[in-house]
C-alpha cells in the first residue's frame, strides 16, 4: 500500500494522437498531472477537450500516444497485458454516464459481476455490502428497468465499488440526472470519499465540481487550470469530522 500523501498517479508529459484516415487528432497535447491518495477530483473543460480521453488513460483501457503513466509507482506502459487487466478490473472502478447495467439481471447481480471471473469468496456478501454503502439494500432484487435513474446510477457506484478499487473513475456519472438526483449522487461519493476513496469525475457542472477538492480544467487537449478548492475542503472537514461513522447508506435511510 501506497502511504497517504504519495502520488497514486503521476502523468507526465501525456500525449494522445488519433488517426482518423489521413487526418491526426490530438486529443491530449502534453498533460502532466499528479494526483494523491484520497483526492476528490473534478475534471472539466470543453466537449472534445480531452477529458474521456483522460480517463481511458488513467483507467488503463487506453494507452497515451508519448508520455509515461506511472500508477502507484509502477509505469503502466510496462505492465504485461494480463496485469494490466488484473488493474482495470481490481484497482479501478468505472461509473458511466449511462449506467451500463445489464437490463435482464437483478441489481445484486449487477454489482457481483466484477466479482464472477475471481477467486473472490463470499460473492454474494460483498455484493450486498457494497449495495448497502450506496444504501440500496432494499432494492437488490429488482431489475435497471424497476429502478429509478438515481437508483440506478446508485447501482453502478456499488459495481464500481465491489472490487474495493484504489480509484473510482466517473465519467459524467450525473449527465443523464436532473440535478437533484445528480446531488444525490455526489453525496454517495461525497461520503465514499470521506471513508477514504480517491474519486475522480467528469462534470461539465459547475456545481457538481464545487463539491470537489480540486478542479482541472482542460482546454484543447492541454491543462488550463488546476485550482485546490479550499472552501470545500474545510466544509468538507467540519462536514467529515461530525460524521465520520456515518455510512452513505444512513444517508438514504429517509429517502426510499
Ligand atoms: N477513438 C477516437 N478516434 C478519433 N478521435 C477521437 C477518438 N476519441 C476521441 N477523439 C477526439 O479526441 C478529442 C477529445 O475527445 P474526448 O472524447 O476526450 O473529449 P471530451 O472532453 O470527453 O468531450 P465531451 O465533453 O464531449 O465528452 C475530440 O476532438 C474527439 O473528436
Ligand atoms: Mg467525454
Amino acid at each position: 500500500m501506497c502511504t497517504n500523501g504519495h502520488n497514486l498517479i503521476e502523468l507526465v508529459d501525456i500525449e494522445k494522437i488519433y488517426r482518423v484516415g489521413t487526418e491526426l487528432v490530438r486529443a491530449l497535447r502534453g498533460v502532466t498531472l499528479n494526483i494523491r491518495e484520497n483526492e476528490y477530483v473534478a475534471i472539466m473543460g470543453p466537449s472534445g477537450s480531452g477529458k474521456s480521453t483522460m480517463m481511458n488513460i488513467l483507467g488503463c483501457l487506453d494507452v497515451p500516444t508519448r508520455g509515461r503513466y506511472s500508477l502507484r509507482g509502477h509505469d503502466v506502459a510496462k505492465l504485461s497485458q494480463s496485469k494490466l487487466a488484473r488493474i482495470r478490473g481490481r484497482q479501478i472502478g468505472f461509473v458511466f454516464q449511462t449506467f451500463e447495467l445489464l437490463p435482464r439481471t437483478t441489481a445484486l447481480k449487477n454489482v457481483q459481476l466484477p466479482l464472477m471471473y475471481t477467486q473472490a469468496t463470499k460473492k454474494r456478501q460483498r455484493a450486498m455490502a457494497a449495495l448497502e454503502r450506496v444504501g440500496l439494500s432494499d432494492r437488490a432484487k429488482h431489475h435497471p428497468n424497476q429502478l429509478s435513474g438515481g437508483q440506478k446510477q446508485r447501482v453502478a457506484i456499488a459495481r464500481a465499488l465491489v472490487q474495493e478499487p484504489d480509484i473510482i473513475l466517473a465519467d459524467e456519472p450525473t449527465g443523464n440526472l436532473d440535478s437533484e438526483t445528480g446531488e444525490e449522487i455526489m453525496a454517495v461519493f461525497d461520503s465514499l470519499h470521506a471513508e477514504g476513496q480517491t474519486i475522480i469525475i467528469v462534470t461539465h457542472e459547475e456545481f457538481i465540481a464545487a463539491r470537489c477538492n480540486r478542479v482541472i480544467r482542460l482546454l484543447d487537449g492541454l491543462i488550463a487550470s488546476d485550482v485546490q478548492n479550499a472552501e470545500t475542503q474545510e466544509r468538507r472537514n467540519v462536514k467529515t469530522s461530525k460524521r465520520r461513522n456515518v455510512k452513505t447508506s444512513e444517508l438514504f435511510r429517509d429517502s426510499q
